[in-house]
């Protein structure tokens, strides 16, 4: 690993992602889980205080990255809910089939390698009448700014940790098993190539 991805990107990465409209997309959607929750990326935690403590048993927060734990981890310190962190990829969720109430995934589905296989491991572990809630960025509805998003793509993951801008986030949720129950997208503040946002809640699509 480079110097750059230990020590400067976990940094830049809490910084981008702890903006006011992306903070305002967690507050809509977090306080919707329930139960045991599994979130996937945990990332520096900024999701934790979100969480409604009255109606969440557990969060395991799952993250590769040892140094985004470890930002996590004085967050996790001041809810009222036990977190247990898991520090490997979204690919392999150590979690047996049908064991959590909630999945969560925010900013994540465009970072993560095999994409596919890991939301297929979400809706595994996840109880049949469980849901996803979900809120990424992905692929623009304007032609121009898709364009601009295929251009600068290549660039843009080397400097932000893997992260594509263009992923096609509602397909890839319903192309590995679920169905969204309700999604909403549009432009959030900000740089238009990283702000096309959806976000919404999914079932499995064999219910
Ligand atoms: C842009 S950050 C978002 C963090 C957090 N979800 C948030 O909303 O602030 C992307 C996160 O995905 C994590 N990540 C990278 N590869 C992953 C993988 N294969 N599985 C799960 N998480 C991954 C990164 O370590 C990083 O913490």
């Amino acid at each position: 690993m480079s110097l750059y991805d230990k020590h400067v990107l976990p940094k830049l990465v809490h910084f981008a992602c702890s903006q006011q409209p992306a903070m305002r997309q967690r507050q809509k959607i977090v306080p919707l889980a329930k139960g045991r929750v599994l979130e996937v990326g945990l990332g520096s935690g900024l999701n934790l205080p979100y969480y409604d403590a009255s109606k969440v048993s557990k969060v395991w927060g799952l993250d590769p990255s040892p140094e985004m734990i470890q930002i996590a981890e004085t967050r996790a310190r001041s809810v009222n809910f036990d977190v247990e962190f898991i520090d490997l990829p979204g690919e392999h969720i150590p979690l047996e089939t049908n064991s959590v109430d909630t999945v969560v995934v925010t900013y994540t589905l465009c970072t993560i390698v095999d994409v596919d296989r890991a939301i297929k491991e979400m809706l595994r572990v996840l109880r049949p009448d469980g849901e996803l809630v979900f809120c990424e960025h992905g692929i623009a509805p304007d032609v121009s700014v898709r364009r601009l998003q295929k251009c600068i793509n290549p660039l843009w993951k080397r400097i932000g940790g893997g992260c594509h801008l263009n992923r096609e986030i509602p397909k890839l949720i319903e192309q590995n098993g679920f169905r969204i129950k309700e999604m909403e997208a549009m432009y959030i503040s900000g740089w238009r190539p990283a702000s096309y946002n959806y976000w919404g809640t999914a079932i499995s699509g064999v219910l």
